[in-house]
């Protein structure tokens, strides 16, 4: 059996808490010879910045290069909020996106059957909801130059953010998202800002020339990103595959999050380039969501987005469909019966923590195995 290895960058907040439940389904893969995983782990975000004034170092980062993939938590919270802006916590995961290249980020939505109930829409709008929003990671305003904040010496300031995207950028992401949309209900919706923006001019030109050259089969729509978030929280079973850029994909996935219940379900993958030589790709698998101050420490934080994420570090990673589709049957199981974190609870609902989440898809998990 293939021996992989992780590295686990458990980072800040409730980061560690999920990344414990993690832990916990490596030792079973292992134990029960699904798997043979080995794991190191580092310092990240805040954590790192407290013991060495940077957000991620450069040993790390040469350990998450040479890691089969990494598995992160999240980073950030009040304790950090004056640390300057390129040593913040959020830095450090920035810096592995782009410098390990990771360029699609996916994030699935789905609303699980036992928590149609659990999100802030009504049920028949969200009940069997499967998207995918494929988010560009390594481009766009998060890293376009300059950016910069001046002073004017006249009292005033001037802060600038630039957005670029060149052809190439669009054309390999809109690929990624044509390529998940064949496999899934063939059609893919691309967001931009085209009436406004001339990097959604060029977006829109490259994805379309993309769909005419290689994906005919698909079904593509083009939508203003604006009314394309109404339309997510109006009708969002209209959507299969969606397509866009760095920021406008993090507003959307966010918004996308309380069509399951919960930011604390949202997990997703960061992938980069095949090698066509080794076949493999740089990954990394983390939350959508962030370090939650609000409950860190308390033993309070839904596992499921983190423990999702694991899975499709198998599926995406290890080529294991098969182990990752028992985590997800795991965690369906588990809330089948009626196990809620209090994010997916509704009112006067009994309420578990993050320990008992872990361990009943653990248990749920051992279930499935022969
Ligand atoms: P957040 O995602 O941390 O929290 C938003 C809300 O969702 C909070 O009320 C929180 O309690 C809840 N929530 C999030 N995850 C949950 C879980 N697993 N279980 C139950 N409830 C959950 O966003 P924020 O408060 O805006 O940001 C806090 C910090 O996290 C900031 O420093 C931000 O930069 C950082 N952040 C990091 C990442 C990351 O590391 N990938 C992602 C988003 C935000
Ligand atoms: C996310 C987060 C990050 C982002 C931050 C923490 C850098 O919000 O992964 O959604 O903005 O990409
Ligand atoms: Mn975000």
């Amino acid at each position: 059996m293939a021996s992989h290895k992780l590295l686990l960058l458990a980072g800040d907040g409730i980061g560690p808490e999920v990344m414990t439940e993690v832990k916990k389904l490596i030792d079973l893969f292992n134990k029960k010879g699904l798997a043979q995983f080995s794991f190191d782990e580092g310092l990240v975000g805040g954590a790192c910045y407290d013991a060495h004034k940077v957000s991620i170092t450069d040993e790390t980062m040469a350990k998450a290069d040479a890691a089969d993939a990494v598995i992160f938590g999240a980073v950030g919270g009040p304790k950090w909020d004056a640390v300057p802006y390129e040593v913040r916590p959020e830095a450090g995961l920035l810096r592995l996106r782009k410098d390990l290249g990771l360029y699609a980020n996916l994030r699935p939505a789905v609303t699980y059957p036992a928590l149609a109930e659990a999100s802030s829409l009504k049920r028949e709008l969200v009940e069997g909801l499967d998207i995918m929003i494929v988010r560009e990671l390594t481009g766009g305003v998060y890293f376009g130059e300059p950016k910069t904040i001046t002073d004017l010496g006249n009292g005033q300031k001037r802060a600038v953010d630039t957005q670029v995207y060149d052809t190439y950028e669009i054309e390999r992401i809109a690929r990624v998202a044509f390529e998940l949309a064949r496999k899934r209900r063939n059609k893919l919706t691309s967001m931009e800002k085209r009436n406004v923006m001339k990097t959604g001019v060029l977006w829109n030109e490259v994805v379309t020339q993309v769909h005419n050259r290689e994906f005919k089969d698909v079904t593509l729509e083009h939508q203003l990103a604006d009314s394309g978030g109404m339309q997510l929280v109006k009708n969002p079973k209209q959507f299969d595959v969606i397509v866009t850029d760095n920021l406008f994909g993090d507003l959307l996935s966010d918004i996308a999050a309380m069509l399951t219940g919960s930011l604390g379900m949202l997990a997703s993958a960061s992938l980069g380039e095949v090698n066509p030589k080794t076949r493999k790709r740089k990954a990394l698998y983390e939350p959508v969501h962030g370090s939650a101050p609000d409950i860190a420490g308390k033993g309070l934080a839904n596992p499921i987005a983190m423990i999702a994420s694991f899975g499709m570090a198998l599926r995406y990673s290890f080529d294991m469909g098969k182990e990752a589709d028992m985590v997800d049957n795991a965690i369906s199981a588990a809330l089948a019966r009626g196990l809620r974190t209090a994010d997916i609870a509704a009112k006067g609902e009994a309420t578990i923590g993050t320990t008992e989440m872990g361990d009943a898809i653990a248990e749920e998990i051992e279930k499935q195995v022969v």
